[in-house]
């Protein structure tokens, strides 16, 4: 097997086992990506302390940790391995659907606070994005906020931050533009932001904020 078929072998199976939740939130831990996502929580989202927030592709939900004590917390996933642990682990902070969140749903949660949706914008098709991006615009208050958090690629980025982005799991990354043009339509006020240093390991972040007037 040469060094190529050898590289691409173990970045198929790291992708296998990052369906695992404890392996996903442990690589997620090791490389920063978690840190990454508390801090640009605080830095674009921050929570108060008794909102209601509805997070869309919450994977094994460790994030409900993270937020103030005094929010609510709904998570939708579609993959029954993630809501499983999620439930096990963090059923008592908050409550985790399996599935997709859709029309009903959002009839049934709003109004929200918050939406958001913490590194699966590039797991989303354009159309999807623009479905859960309406969706939110139903669920959300006046005055709520959508916040999204994804990889970006951009010009003369690290070598290391593209390679990773080219191999995500996710098949959407999207440039700054790419994103923005996804949630324009339905967020009359949008403000973007780009980070290279939220991780030790070379990445770069775009976090968006949506505010639902
Ligand atoms: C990179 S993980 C992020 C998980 C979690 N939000 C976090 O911050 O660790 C992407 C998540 O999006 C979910 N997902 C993929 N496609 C989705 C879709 N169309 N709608 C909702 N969730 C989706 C996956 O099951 C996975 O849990």
């Amino acid at each position: 097997m040469g060094i190529y078929q050898a590289a691409g072998a173990a970045n198929l199976s790291l992708k296998n086992y990052l369906a695992h939740p404890r392996i996903y939130q442990g690589f997620q831990e090791a490389a920063g990506f978690f840190g990454a996502r508390i801090k640009a929580i605080d830095a674009y989202l921050p929570l108060k302390g008794n909102e209601k927030v509805l997070d869309i592709g919450c994977g094994p939900g460790f994030i409900v940790q993270e937020l103030p004590e005094g929010c609510s917390y709904v998570g939708f996933d579609p993959s029954p391995d993630y809501i499983r642990y999620a439930n096990e682990h963090f059923g008592n902070r908050g409550e985790f659907v399996l599935g997709f969140f859709d029309e009903k749903a959002a009839n049934t949660y709003a109004p929200v606070d918050v939406v958001m949706l913490n590194g699966v914008l590039h797991h989303m098709t354009d159309a999807e994005a623009d479905e859960v991006a309406r969706l939110a615009d139903i669920v959300l208050r006046p005055g709520g906020r959508l916040f999204t958090l994804d990889g970006c690629f951009v010009d003369g980025q690290n070598p290391v931050a593209k390679r990773l982005l080219s191999n995500d799991r996710g098949k959407f990354v999207r440039r700054q533009v790419g994103y923005e043009a996804l949630l324009k339509p339905h967020f009359s006020k949008l403000e973007a932001y780009i980070d290279h240093r939220f991780s030790w390991v070379p990445y770069t972040f775009i976090s968006m904020v949506g505010h639902k007037r």
